[in-house]
């Protein structure tokens, strides 16, 4: 039988060349999610011996990260906002950049009816219902195995009583009028797919990344189509990359919407639009 600090010193070694300077903690990560227990916990217990199953099984998920699968992946989870949410290959790994939206939509809000566009995990739509008690809403996604996550997200934190989740094509089959529409849509350019790390581009899905080409696709789908499912009193908050205020914001503009507000992230870079339907 090895212990326990032995196992961290040589598994963290192998992580060396996925993680880099991370290896040790990603190391505690993938121990402590092994055994069910707090990394804290770990650390004060580096003598004790660890079982021949326990030192396979972490060879395993340690396997798994050096072929640069995301620790979210692995442990199948990830915190955002609030909550923690399910996660798999199937859908983005949620961002902190992202929590600025819901930072966005809670000091404008309140909203009672929510519609969610591209709601991969769930995760923008779910926080916003748990900090709305009384709202409602719908996450749409083109992808079924993402929705089935949403789902299972939604019944683990008890909102699967106010959130529906459907398939579509952005807002394709969507009659009703919202008070907040909201989206972090696939906005990486077809070029910057090459300079992603592998982490990203060997796991997460493509569509959920990438609209292709310059990466404004979505977002002129949405516009083209978003306006019936406002009033004048509505927001649309959109998420975009750094350097595409100016191009959203001119495709809001050609379909009749203004950009009332360029959000930062914690970065200081431009992360959200918030536009309203012009007058
Ligand atoms: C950037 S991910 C955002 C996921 C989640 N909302 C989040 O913030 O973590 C974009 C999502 O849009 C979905 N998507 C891509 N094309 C779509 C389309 N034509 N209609 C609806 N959803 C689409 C993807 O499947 C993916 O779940």
């Amino acid at each position: 039988m090895a212990l326990l600090g032995q196992m961290i010193i040589l598994e963290s070694e192998r992580l060396k060349k996925v993680s880099g300077n991370n290896s040790e903690r990603e190391a505690l990560i993938l121990l402590g999610y092994v055994m069910g227990c707090q990394t804290s916990l770990l650390q004060h217990n580096l003598n004790e011996e660890v079982s021949i199953s326990t030192q396979n099984l972490f060879k395993s998920v340690v396997d798994k990260r050096c072929q640069h699968q995301p620790i979210s992946q692995i442990i199948g989870l990830r915190y955002f906002w609030k909550h923690q949410f399910l996660v798999t290959p199937d859908v983005l790994d949620p961002r902190p950049d992202t929590e600025t939206l819901i930072e966005q939509a809670l000091d404008i809000g309140p909203f009672k009816r929510i519609l969610d566009l591209g709601t991969g995990s769930g995760c923008i739509l779910l926080s916003l219902l748990s900090e709305y008690p009384l709202a409602t809403g719908i996450g749409v996604d083109i992808s079924e195995k993402a929705l089935n996550v949403a789902n299972e997200n939604a019944i683990l934190l008890g909102l699967d009583d106010r959130a529906q989740f459907r398939i579509g094509n952005w807002c394709e089959g969507i009659s009703e009028k919202f008070d907040l529409i909201i989206s972090n849509p696939p906005y990486v350019t077809e070029d910057e797919m090459y300079n992603l790390s592998k982490d990203i581009l060997d796991w997460e899905p493509r569509i959920a990344l990438t609209p292709e080409g310059d990466g404004l696709n979505a977002y002129k789908s949405i516009f083209t189509s978003a306006e019936q499912l406002m009033s004048q009193r509505s927001s649309l908050i959109l998420e975009i990359g750094f350097n595409q205020a100016e191009s959203v914001s001119a495709i809001a503009r050609e379909n009749n919407f203004e950009t009332v507000h360029i959000i930062k992230d914690i970065n200081n870079k431009d992360r959200a639009l918030v536009i309203k339907q012009l007058v």
